[in-house]
């Protein structure tokens, strides 16, 4: 191609420079066929790009395909019911009820409902009343002193540095308004953060805004946030289920020289929180840190956040709690299927359990160990609407957190730029430039409308169950598509014979 290239651009040279010379015209073509073989002459002799080096200008559009094969995907060849991690139903169903307006969908479903991995609600032919109060849970077990009631849907953690300034402000003053709570996220409580609404503080391995000079946790600057009236709970990040095992992730380009002040670290420079806490080295360490952590804030909500890997040390860490008595006051659930600002690609696709079976391997193992009722659990992993909270509340959790619902009510468009600071929507960018495109009183108030429409929805179909109360959910409220295989056996087993001639 090479030659080609350069027989051909030489040869398009001469005969332009013979027109030009005979008849005056073609000076404009000349000049792009020069600057063309200039370029060209500079790749084919350079070394680190193949494709460049061999298709000297030709090249270039497959670095351009590259670059807009997201959006072209999802423009043009994405279907309403697939687009991954969220299908454009999905993303849809959010963007209507965050900006209020008729989430209905026309003409019956899209899915196809006659296979086995099916899931229903049992309705029943005599539904509750509709809840219009929306669902509170009550977070503190007996050695908590000031205990919190928590709307049953909540903003998960995302850290300032992660997501955009105005996308935290919107957060949290969406949160004030719905009175629920955002949880920080490991990058720490900042101003940001400190908008009215209830907070979450997650202290993750960082110590981010609990941290001494040498990274390590600083017991008294913990105190003097943690008792901040605010902070109505303080969760400890021991994983998390896009990338369990390795530790936060803070790209160069999102470092910026703000938020390594709030930090305490280099900026411009990527910053890898460890995988573990240095605070702490074993399941004792873990219940007695969670004990120091109670004292510290006066009693306030201690819990810890992780995705299930060794289910032995799950069950070792329940042991210690009865060892202790001392126990958590929630423990956060994170399915394999998370999302994440930035992950090492082998972490979030191959790594954890999703959520699911964590789900329920945690409730089922809290009631095993006789301390279920000590113990609220919170969960997330792709919990958008009232169906996957309901379906949650069935599978073992009192409370819901979500993160990337919250994002698409900020307006993120599933672009799957988190990582390189190029998120068009300004909610996962420092970019100053993309950040300004959200505006924060109006995406406040689609985060308050997202919430609110999501839990009335969660009501409905509670209501439609025949249940009153979301204390009487459990998972015999759902069928499963390989139950109507039976049902057919049960009810048709000649089915076929029926249908012969002879
Ligand atoms: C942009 C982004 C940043 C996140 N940052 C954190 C974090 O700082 N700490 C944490 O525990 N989880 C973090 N998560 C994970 C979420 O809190 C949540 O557990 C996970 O995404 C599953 O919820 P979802 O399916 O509703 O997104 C982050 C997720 C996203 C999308």
């Amino acid at each position: 191609m090479r030659q080609k290239f350069f027989v051909l651009g030489i040869s398009a040279l001469i005969i332009t420079a013979v027109i030009y010379y005979y008849f005056n015209i073609g000076l404009l073509f000349m000049a792009i066929l020069i600057a063309l073989l200039v370029v060209g002459f500079a790749n084919a002799s350079q070394h680190k790009h193949t494709i460049l080096r061999n298709f000297p200008v030709l090249g270039y559009f497959r670095y351009l395909f590259e670059m807009i094969a997201p959006e072209i995907q999802q423009y043009f060849i994405e279907r309403s019911t697939d687009g991954k991690p969220f299908s454009r139903n999905e993303r849809s169903l959010v963007y209507q009820r965050a900006k209020n307006i008729d989430s209905s969908t026309p003409f019956g479903t899209q899915l196809n409902l006659n296979q086995p991995h099916y899931e229903g609600i049992k309705h029943s032919i005599f539904p509750a009343i509709v809840n219009e109060e929306l669902p509170r849970v009550l977070i503190g077990g007996s050695d908590c002193t000031q205990p919190y009631s928590a709307s049953l849907l909540n903003i998960s953690a995302m850290s300032f540095g992660s997501l955009s300034e105005n996308a935290i402000v919107a957060l949290n003053k969406g949160a004030q308004q719905g009175k629920f709570y955002h949880n920080t996220g490991e990058g720490g409580l900042t101003q940001f953060h400190q908008q009215g609404g209830d907070i979450c503080w997650q202290i993750g391995t960082g110590y981010f805004g609990c941290r001494d000079d040498r990274g390590g946790f600083d017991g008294g600057r913990f105190t003097e946030k943690a008792n901040l009236p605010e902070v109505k709970m303080i969760e400890i990040k021991l994983s998390q289920g896009a990338k369990p095992g390795h530790g936060g992730v803070l790209p160069a380009a999102k470092n910026t020289v703000q938020i390594a002040k709030i930090r305490g670290v280099l900026p411009h420079t990527t910053i890898l929180s460890p995988p573990s806490h240095s605070a702490f080295q074993d399941i004792k360490g873990l219940i007695d840190f969670i004990a120091k952590l109670r004292e510290l804030s006066n009693g306030k909500p201690i819990g810890f956040k992780l995705c299930i890997g060794d289910t032995r040390e799950f069950e070792m860490i329940c042991q210690e709690m009865i060892t202790q008595n001392c126990f958590p006051d929630f423990i956060t659930v994170d399915g394999a299927e998370g999302g994440t600002g930035a992950a090492p690609l082998e972490f979030a696709d191959g790594v954890g359990m999703p959520f699911e079976p964590a789900l329920i391997f945690v409730n089922k193992t809290l009631v095993r160990f006789g301390i279920r009722d000590k113990i609220r659990i919170i969960c997330s992993g792709k919990i958008i609407s009232g169906y996957s909270i309901l379906r949650a509340v069935a599978l073992g959790a009192d409370i819901c957190n979500s993160a990337r619902g919250f994002m698409f009510s900020l307006g993120c468009i599933q672009a799957l730029r988190c990582h390189n600071n190029t998120c068009p929507t300004g909610v996962a960018t420092q970019d100053k430039m993309l950040m300004k495109g959200l505006v924060v009183p109006d995406k406040a108030e689609r985060v308050y409308h997202f919430h609110k429409n999501t839990l009335h929805s969660a009501n409905e179909l509670l209501a439609a169950a025949g249940k009153n109360s979301f204390a009487e959910v459990d998972i015999n409220i759902f069928m499963r598509g390989d139950e109507f295989a039976h049902l057919s056996d049960l009810y048709f087993p000649d089915n076929l014979k029926s249908v012969r001639k002879h």
